[in-house]
């Protein structure tokens, strides 16, 4: 399929284990289709957080763990990290989380449903040279798609190791009118994730922003 958006990754194989390629054989279980199919999910648990490039899956596992009333989306489209996440759900009988293994935006867009309860993006590809900075997935339509899904009130949290993508997310989210900064949190993160653990083992700050959706 022909996508109307610049890719915001690259599409790596990786090396995959024979472990991640037997769970993978469970996606399709796990799979979220579409918007339909998230609404009727939805309504199984209290709220609903969508985790946007999981990688490994460090952050998504432990919070599902943590907490069983929150539906958790992970969307990814790196297949080791889906085959991590599947991994986690089989050995630890996580009920709460479904994979949208897929580009996010193929979701959201002109998705007409506030249905999110949180957002999260942990270390989106950071794109550093100049000329691909068009590839960045923080950009202010991104920020309309996922306002257009998030209900109001609803939490925003997005970090990243490198400084120039910080600049640029500072600068679109304040000059956002759909969201405002917060001291607030949906769920405590507890676990560095690997990107970030890479940011803070190489002495990069992690910059972190905590938002709400205004209305
Ligand atoms: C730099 S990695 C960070 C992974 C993880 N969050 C971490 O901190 O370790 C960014 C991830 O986002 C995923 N990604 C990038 N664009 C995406 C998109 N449009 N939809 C879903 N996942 C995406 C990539 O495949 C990649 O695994």
């Amino acid at each position: 399929m022909r996508l109307k958006f610049l890719p915001s990754f690259v599409k790596r194989r990786g090396r995959i284990t024979k472990k991640q390629e037997e769970n993978l054989k469970n996606l399709s279980i796990f799979t979220l289709e579409d918007m339909n199919d998230l609404q009727e999910e939805c309504t199984k648990f209290s709220s609903c957080c969508l985790e946007i490039g999981f990688g490994n899956a460090e952050n998504i596992s432990q919070q599902a763990l943590s907490n069983p009333e929150v539906l958790f989306i992970g969307s990814e489209v790196y297949m080791p990290g889906i085959g991590t996440l599947l991994g986690n759900i089989k050995e630890s009988n996580i009920k709460n989380v479904r994979i949208f293994p897929n580009d996010i935006r193929i979701l959201l867009d002109k998705n007409p449903i506030e249905i999110f309860d949180a957002i999260k993006i942990i270390c989106p590809d950071p794109w550093p040279k100049e000329r691909h900075h068009k590839r960045r997935l923080i950009n202010n339509d991104f920020l309309k798609m996922l306002n257009n899904s998030m209900k109001t009130n609803a939490y925003l949290y997005i970090s990243t190791d490198w400084e120039n993508y910080a600049e640029s997310i500072a600068e679109i989210l304040n000059n956002s009118k759909f969201f405002k900064s917060s001291t607030k949190k949906f769920l405590e993160k507890e676990r560095l994730s690997k990107f970030e653990k890479r940011g803070e083992d190489h002495g990069r700050h992690i910059f972190k922003f905590n938002y709400q959706k205004i209305n």
